[in-house]
């Protein structure tokens, strides 16, 4: 699953949000939402870096939504899986793991809701965008350069950014905006920013509710920021679709119910 769509665009001046995958989670989209108005950052410099619909309650309502804000988003695995009408995530789970297991009952409910004009619609996003921001050059991918849903981790070497920078067309970006793998870092790789501004669907296995996204300032300087929002009704809307698997304890405790994707670094236990 390589990224091949791009689009090219030129935002204008002043600062960016960033956020990473809503994962069906309509309050957390809502409240990143709501961050951004009263930022006063319009929706023509808020990036969302893909996975729209995943773990959580409520798929349809998180396309509306997004629809109706006009933010820029661009297709991360699961996008390309609906437009695909495929039978699974492609979250690149490994086989017989907690996460492939679990995967089954959530990508049913959204495959349930997710109708085919949406599914039109999220053949139509970029896998890309190439962005001239303020005179720098920001590349926004959802996994990786090398696959769309690679796993890329604030521990990875240097060496493994520095071949993903590698593989971007055109000139070497200043910036690059990642998501899928939900845990928020920023590094510097060779002059280069890499941001993961996580996620507002699931909070970074770190023991409280709070989402994440990013704002980066017109001086290019990224910030990451936690996200309060009404995780109860998040939580009760997944238990209302049946979505008791294990997930929608993780909206109220920030614990994730399988940790067998991370290195081992990064795990709690
Ligand atoms: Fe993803």
């Amino acid at each position: 699953m390589k990224p091949e769509m791009a689009w090219e665009l030129t935002l204008e001046a002043g600062p960016l949000l960033v956020f990473g995958g809503p994962c069906s989670n309509l309050q957390g989209l809502r409240a990143v939402r709501a961050e951004a108005e009263a930022r006063g950052i319009p929706p023509q410099r808020v990036i969302c870096t893909g996975d729209l619909v995943a773990y959580c309650g409520d798929p349809a309502p998180c396309v509306a939504e997004i629809r109706d804000w006009g933010c820029y988003l661009i297709g991360g695995n699961m996008e390309r899986q609906l437009a695909e009408n495929a039978l699974d995530c492609g979250c690149g789970f490994g086989a017989d793991s907690a996460c492939d297991r679990l995967s089954g009952a959530w990508f049913a409910h959204v495959d349930a809701q997710i109708g085919g004009a949406d599914r039109q619609w999220m053949a139509g996003l970029p896998d890309l965008l190439q962005i001239d921001w303020m005179g720098r050059r920001v590349l926004v991918l959802h996994g990786a350069m090398s696959a769309v849903n690679r796993f890329i981790w604030s521990t990875d070497p240097d060496d493994l950014f520095e071949n993903e920078l590698a593989q971007v067309p055109g000139p070497r970006p200043d910036i690059v905006l990642a998501g899928h793998s939900g845990l928020p870092f920023q590094r510097v790789i060779g002059g280069s920013l890499w941001l993961n501004a996580g996620a507002t669907g699931l909070p970074p296995n770190d023991g409280a509710p709070a989402l994440r996204y990013a704002v980066i300032d017109s001086d290019g300087k990224a910030e990451i920021h936690a996200l309060p929002y009404d995780f109860e009704a998040a939580a009760q809307a997944m238990e209302r679709a049946g979505l008791v698997q294990g997930y929608q304890t993780c909206l109220r405790d920030g614990i994730w119910p399988s940790e067998d994707i991370l290195p081992l670094g990064l795990r709690r236990g």
